[in-house]
């Protein structure tokens, strides 16, 4: 899909599809110009249909006289005034929908001088890329015949009745960049666990270190054992497939700059171990690497945008089987951090995957570490799959994260870390156990983490729910992707 930018008026610009907004009771000023070129053909079509241009909702047109274009989308907005930043949101990907089933091959927007409450000209911009990119997206590699072949568009101009500026023309940029990474997080999670390995997230993330000059380094098992990693150990000894520990650079920044290090899980399929899941939907369980896909896009989204700052990339990738090696319930490890820890159900792998990360990210004396992981099923039943759950030792941070969700529109809800909730994690055994048992058990799993999180600012993520969507729909989502991308670049000052 390529996109451009063009000043132009929408009855002379010839192409497959013109999308213009509309708004209830009143029309855009491009749609306005569409209906006095075509004698009022756009107000006869609304009040015929009875289109009432409710936001989310769209109208196709053909033949409008007067006009280039071969079809005239009308994109519902709502309310005229001050359109709130949901709405166009939602407005954006119901027009991409209708455009990637269109069979159209070049579209224009004319959405990007929408009035939206409390967002920019940028932000339109680069919300309607990502949106259409995002509902262009298929995952069919893996079908021999192309049942649904692909229809999307492949060019798309982002039109404006005003100048176009390179701050457009940037955010422009950005959404592509945003969009691929996305997807390439969607792809992670779709592909299914044969071929999504550790070893292949391992390949994904050398691919993008070389495409954008970043330093990989990936760390196999007796790497791993002389670091002390005993947790993560643990969890990859039941799997005949080698754990990986992925390492990624982006030095976008200055050489002092203290990085952002963003953590993600990455268990390429959980079956739960000895602590064997139901096998009922079992299969879903290969998007347990969501936190590692999204890490791995939101570098590739970083990496393209040359974001001017540093990030590190940390990926504990393993796989959870219950091998003849595998560990038992009430085995007691030892993590790279000297705490020892009584594993109890073999099923809660995530945090013992991660808090060895979380130790290996002090070497950076970060200014911020933010793990992402499907980590509690109890965070669904809390959240279900409208909200990430956060979870931090550091309010402002947290609100730094919470506002980057709130403004690209992949928002996640503050959770409590109070210290009362860490007597659950009480055992005669060890130091801790791996579970709290059922009260709370999203925030006992945070809990867990945050004694391996002491020494910096740290958020955890838990996207168990926004990560993935069941039902008609199946498929991974590219969640936190939009927000992580955001909050990096509020932090480079973009
Ligand atoms: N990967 C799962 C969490 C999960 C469940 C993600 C459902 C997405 C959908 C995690 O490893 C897990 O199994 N957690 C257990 C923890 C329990 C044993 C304390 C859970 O949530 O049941
Ligand atoms: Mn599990
Ligand atoms: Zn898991």
């Amino acid at each position: 899909m390529d996109f451009s930018t063009k000043n132009t008026k929408p009855e002379t610009l010839k192409t497959d599809c013109i999308a213009v907004a509309v708004h209830t009771g009143k029309l855009s000023p491009a749609a306005q110009q569409l209906d006095r070129a075509s004698k009022g053909h756009l107000s006869r079509a609304i009040k015929e249909s009875g289109f009432e241009a409710k936001a989310g909702s769209t109208l196709m047109l053909h033949g409008v006289p007067g006009t280039a274009a071969s079809r005239v989308l009308l994109v519902g907005l709502g309310k005229a005034t001050r359109v709130a930043s949901k709405d166009f949101r939602d407005s954006l990907r119901a027009a991409g929908r209708v455009l990637a089933e269109s069979s159209a091959k070049s579209v224009a927007l004319f959405t990007v001088d929408t009035e939206v409450a409390d967002r920019d000209q940028s932000w339109a911009a680069m919300q309607t890329v990502s949106a259409m990119l995002e509902t262009a997206y298929r995952f069919d590699e893996l079908k021999s015949e192309n049942t649904c072949k692909r229809k999307a568009p492949t060019s798309v101009v982002l039109a404006s009745s005003g100048k176009i500026t390179k701050v457009l023309e940037a955010s422009m940029a950005r959404g592509q960049a945003l969009g691929a990474g996305i997807n390439l997080a969607r792809d992670l999670g779709n592909l299914p666990p044969n071929i999504c390995t550790p070893a292949h997230l391992a390949k994904q993330a050398l691919d993008i270190g070389k495409r954008y000059r970043m330093k990989v380094a990936v760390l196999e098992h007796k790497d791993m054992q002389k670091l002390g990693m005993g947790a993560l150990l643990a969890v990859a000894q039941g799997s005949r497939q080698p754990a990986k520990f992925i390492v990624m650079e982006h030095r976008g920044g200055g050489a002092k700059q203290k990085p952002v290090v963003l953590v993600g899980k990455g268990i390429t399929f959980d079956t739960g171990g000895i602590s064997l899941k139901p096998s009922a939907d079992m299969d879903e369980m290969k998007y347990d690497m969501s936190g590692a896909g999204s890490v791995l896009g939101t570098m590739r989204a970083i990496g393209e945008m040359k974001l001017p700052l540093n990030v590190v990339a940390l990926i504990p990738a393993s796989e959870n089987m219950p091998g003849g090696n595998a560990t038992r319930p009430g085995d007691i490890v030892k993590s790279m951090s000297g705490q020892t820890i009584e594993i109890l159900n073999t099923d809660a792998e995530g945090r013992l995957v991660l808090c060895d990360a979380l130790t290996y990210a002090e070497r950076y004396q970060p200014s911020a570490v933010i793990d992402i992981a499907t980590l509690t099923g109890a965070c669904v039943i809390a959240l279900g799959q409208v909200a990430t759950g956060l979870f931090s030792n550091d309010d402002k941070l947290a609100e730094e994260l919470l506002a980057s969700g709130q403004h690209s529109g992949d928002r996640a809800w503050h959770m409590p870390l109070w210290d009362d909730y860490q007597e659950q994690l009480k055992t005669n055994f060890a130091d801790m156990a791996n579970i709290g048992g059922r009260p709370a058990g999203s925030v006992t799993a945070a809990c867990f983490l945050s004694r391996f999180a002491k020494k910096y600012k740290w958020v955890h993520l838990d996207i168990a729910g926004t990560a993935w969507r069941s039902g008609k729909e199946k498929g991974s989502t590219g969640r936190p992707v939009p927000m992580l991308t955001q909050f990096l670049m509020s932090r480079a000052g973009w």
